[in-house]
């Protein structure tokens, strides 16, 4: 009980910290550690993905409170698929199970979910539930949420560069009209303005295949903290932090609220 209220104290006392008028439009998340804070506790890794699940929800209601708009989150990569196979079956089990009992919700909330890379090697069952939560959710305008499965940053480069050559081959493009909106307008991505802040939870300084193109010019805020354990104290932690950040995008003066060539990236 003492505890609940401390953390409601800090709770208030980050909020007010945060400019709300500088929140990051676009928040890019690499949800690590839930095997090792399993691990800690004694249990199998499965209940580090099934806390980490309550996670994401709980940090998708603060994002849309704090008026973020696109919350981009690494669900599942595409050197994840070299874990033992009963820990990959579980994580494809839990997708499906978790997408099942909240599409309701999710679109009750206006939100509209996306899921970004190559979905061939999925069950059916996950594919057609899939589908039919991007359907149903497309009109949505509160918020996006984007999970990336199956999601490699190289893969989905190489793949835009065989698609513009395809082109280019059929005479469609000319390779003199090849330029970053073109290549930006073939990703997975497309249509989407790249993440002002990414996170990345459980220490890793390293972006393990993700967005590899978008975040070129993200601020990148590292946390200890393992993905089980993170919420919306840690969650204000970063967004202070990505205020105090300078960004400059190469120039000398601070752009604070730009992203990287906005104007070229449509929405
Ligand atoms: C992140 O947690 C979730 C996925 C990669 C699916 P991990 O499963 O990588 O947990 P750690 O990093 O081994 O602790
Ligand atoms: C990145 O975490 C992928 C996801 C969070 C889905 P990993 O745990 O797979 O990354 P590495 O192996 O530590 O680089
Ligand atoms: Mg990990």
């Amino acid at each position: 009980m003492r505890s609940q209220k401390i953390s409601t104290k800090e709770n208030s006392k980050l909020s007010n910290e945060i400019d709300k008028l500088r929140v990051p439009k676009h928040i890019a998340i690499i949800m690590d550690g839930n095997g090792r804070w399993a691990s800690k506790k004694g249990l199998p890794r499965s209940f580090g993905h099934n806390k980490g699940v309550n996670v994401l929800k709980e940090i998708i209601k603060v994002s849309k409170n704090l008026d973020c708009q696109v919350l981009t989150v690494y669900a599942f990569s595409t050197e994840n698929w070299t874990r033992p196979s009963t820990e990959v079956d579980f994580l494809i089990n839990l997708f499906e199970k978790v997408l099942k009992k909240e599409i309701t919700e999710i679109h009750q909330e206006s939100i509209k979910i996306k899921f970004i890379g190559d979905l061939s090697p999925f069950p059916k069952a996950l594919k057609s539930i899939i589908n039919s939560s991007e359907t149903l959710t497309k009109n949505n305008k509160n918020f996006t949420l984007n999970i990336c499965v199956n999601y490699g940053g190289r893969q989905e480069i190489v793949k835009a560069a065989r698609e513009i050559a395809i082109k280019s081959l059929a005479g469609e493009i000319k390779p003199s009209e090849i330029d970053e909106q073109l290549f930006n307008s073939q990703l997975l991505t497309h249509g989407i303005k790249d993440p002002e802040l990414l996170i990345r939870t459980s220490g890793e300084k390293r972006i393990s295949n993700f967005l590899l193109w978008q975040l070129a010019y993200s601020e990148i805020y590292i946390t200890d903290v393992l993905w089980p354990d993170f919420n919306e104290i840690e969650f204000f932690k970063a967004i202070i932090d990505y205020q105090s950040r300078d960004r400059r995008f190469g120039g000398i003066q601070s752009l604070p609220n730009k992203s990287c060539k906005d104007s070229n990236y449509s929405s």
